[in-house]
């Protein structure tokens, strides 16, 4: 089953619940949330208060991306305020694997994130402890960034390392997902679609998502 997230970021932070009302009516199977801490990424964005207030207008999975340094000292916090999947990265992780235990232990669905840079072996022993891979086809901090090509080879290789090990992890992709690309990058092992300017742009939701749906039914 493929899933289309779309990414708030993106949203009229001025009418963030009529936003996520609006794309959850539209066909979304998650909603994406971009956390920044202006140390990890140049950019600031929300925190828990604004994870907990969505939580009372969406019934969706709420898919917390931590783009933070020290993770550890925020994940009870979004946990508590109804993150349902909570994601570090992996350059951001001294203790990857107690962060990632710290994550199921909160009681949330974790999730390790690579870099565009950051090569697959960082995460070979922590296969077994995540529920998904979330691999960066942009450099983090903004919305609205062209795909890098070479995320395509990424996931192709990680979908074999996970196949060939047998362990049930789903692969999601963020940054530069549209409808011209998004069946491509599907076919190279991606399971789940994070998308912001490419939803959020667009003047019908409803009809920006049904096309990256049509576009997964593609071969
Ligand atoms: C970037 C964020 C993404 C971003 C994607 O740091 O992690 O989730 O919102 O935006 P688009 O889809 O516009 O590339
Ligand atoms: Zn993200």
């Amino acid at each position: 089953m493929k899933l289309i997230a779309p990414s708030i970021l993106s949203a009229d932070f001025s009418r963030l619940a009529e936003e996520v009302r609006a794309v959850e009516k539209a066909g979304a199977d998650w909603i994406h949330v971009d956390v920044m801490d202006g140390h990890f990424v140049p950019n600031i964005t929300l925190g828990p208060l604004v994870v907990e207030a969505l939580r009372a207008v969406t019934s969706l999975p709420i898919d917390v991306h931590l783009m933070i340094e020290n993770p550890d000292a925020y994940i009870p916090a979004f946990v508590q305020a109804g993150a349902d999947l909570v994601s570090v990265q992996v350059e951001a992780c001294v203790h990857l694997n107690r962060t990632l235990h710290r994550i199921r232990e909160a009681g949330a669905r974790p999730g390790v994130v690579l870099n565009p840079a950051t090569g697959l072996e960082t995460i070979e022993w922590v296969l077994d402890a995540v529920d998904f891979v979330l691999v960066m086809s942009v450099n983090p901090g903004f919305g609205g960034q062209h795909f890098i090509e070479n995320s395509l080879e990424k996931i192709r290789r990680l979908h074999r390392r996970i196949t060939d090990a047998g362990l049930n992890v789903q692969i999601e992709v963020d940054g530069g997902i549209k409808e011209e690309n998004i069946a491509e990058v599907s076919r190279a092992g991606a399971d789940i679609f994070v998308a912001g300017s490419a939803i959020f742009q667009c003047p019908d939701y409803g009809a920006a998502i049904a096309a990256m749906k049509k576009r997964l039914l593609e071969r």
